[in-house]
């Protein structure tokens, strides 16, 4: 097992990556159960894959689930999703010093999440991430948030959990696809921070994709590794360190919200085409060579992840896809920061960047290819 310390103070905690980790979770968790009766919150369909493990683990050290299940989807990240959650959290008398678990990818976190930093002005929680995504992102570093009418995670806190238990055992009932969309993220790391991650990624990618248990433990756990340094640095986002992992996200999310925030394109899929088009504007304005472009898209390309956004078949040109960036929730003072590269493993964040330039360049990738 792997564990990784989130070193912030009074406020650091623990995040173990091992397969298994639902049927310990009473050992593990017990510092932060002080009743017998323990509130969870899962995604339905996480509960009726892993619901049994996490109740035999709570049962070893006595203890048993009230269980709350949330719809699986963004849906549930809605002010109504909110409001029942936290009236069913107080009816069943959780107080501050609490602790709530959270069964589910990033949904649930994220609503879980949320839900706890505002019970009482605030009770903890653990989380138990379900998908590759949760894992080796949202689950780790306390970012939480609903969705509202006017945007995706545009109300939310900084809540950080007190323990995170990415079992790897969760993962092996993934869908296909949404497995490669959460391997985006990971790949993420490599590009963005660490070129012999990459490297390593050639390799071994493939059989962490296939859950081969050694190769799978050692990429989550770090991924998990960087990004806990990362939050130890730039807790909230106010230094620009943090603001990395959105590498691959600003493209990514103008072609989620053209393709309507639909199945047509997970926001995994966005992620690995947008990590694409950064490298591939990169290199445009010379920051970056040919190769280092080539070699992201091959990695996208060797995961079965969408590297050509003209293969998705928009009916739309570069400015639309750029007009959906200036709703983007980074927008700051009127501009729109991008995760730029300098080289494989050396992600940096441009601040002046032209974005009728970035619509031309996307003209350019809509016919490419
Ligand atoms: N998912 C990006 C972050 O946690 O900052």
């Amino acid at each position: 097992m792997a564990v990784i310390p989130v070193a912030l103070s009074g406020r650091g905690y623990d995040v173990h990556v091992a397969r298994g980790l639902l049927e310990q979770a009473g050992d593990l968790a017990a510092p932060f159960l002080r009743k017998e009766h323990v509130p969870v919150v899962a995604d339905a369909n996480a509960w009726a894959m892993h619901g049994r493990r996490l109740e035999a683990g709570l049962a070893a050290t006595g203890r048993t689930a009230a269980v709350y299940e949330v719809a699986p989807g963004e849906n549930s990240k809605s002010w109504e999703g909110l409001a029942s959650l936290v009236d069913w959290l107080l009816a069943h008398g959780v107080e501050r010093g609490d602790h709530v678990l959270a069964l589910g990818g990033g949904v649930v976190g994220d609503l879980t999440g949320f839900a706890c930093a505002i019970l009482k002005r605030g009770c903890g929680f653990v989380q138990l991430p379900t998908t590759l995504l949760a894992q080796v992102d949202s689950s780790v570093g306390g970012k939480t948030a609903i969705n509202t009418a006017a945007g995706k995670n545009l109300v939310g806190a900084f809540h950080q959990p007190s323990l995170v238990l990415a079992d790897l055992a969760t993962l092996e009932t993934l869908p296909a696809r949404e497995l490669r969309a959460g391997y985006a993220e990971v790949l993420k790391y490599g590009v963005l921070g660490d070129a012999e991650f990459c490297t390593w990624l050639a390799e071994f990618g493939s059989d962490a994709l296939a859950l081969r248990e050694n190769p799978l433990e050692r990429a989550v756990a770090h991924c998990v590794a960087m990004k806990a340094a990362i939050v130890a640095e730039d807790e909230r986002e106010t230094t620009g360190r943090r603001a990395l992992l959105n590498l691959g996200h600003t493209f990514g999310h103008a072609l989620e919200a053209e393709t309507g925030f639909s199945d047509r394109l997970l926001h995994g899929e966005a992620v690995a085409l947008g990590m694409v088009l950064a490298a591939r504007y990169s290199e445009r304005i010379g920051l970056v060579g040919i190769d280092d472009a080539a070699a992201v898209t091959r990695a996208v390309d060797a995961a079965g992840l969408p590297s050509e956004i003209a293969a998705l078949g928009l009916d739309c040109d570069g400015r639309r896809l750029a007009d959906h960036m200036l709703h983007d929730k980074k927008m700051d003072a009127g501009t729109l920061p991008f995760v730029l590269l300098r080289g494989i493993g050396d992600a940096f964040l441009a601040k002046n960047v032209d974005l009728a330039d970035i619509a031309a360049f996307l003209d350019e990738e809509l016919r490419a290819h």
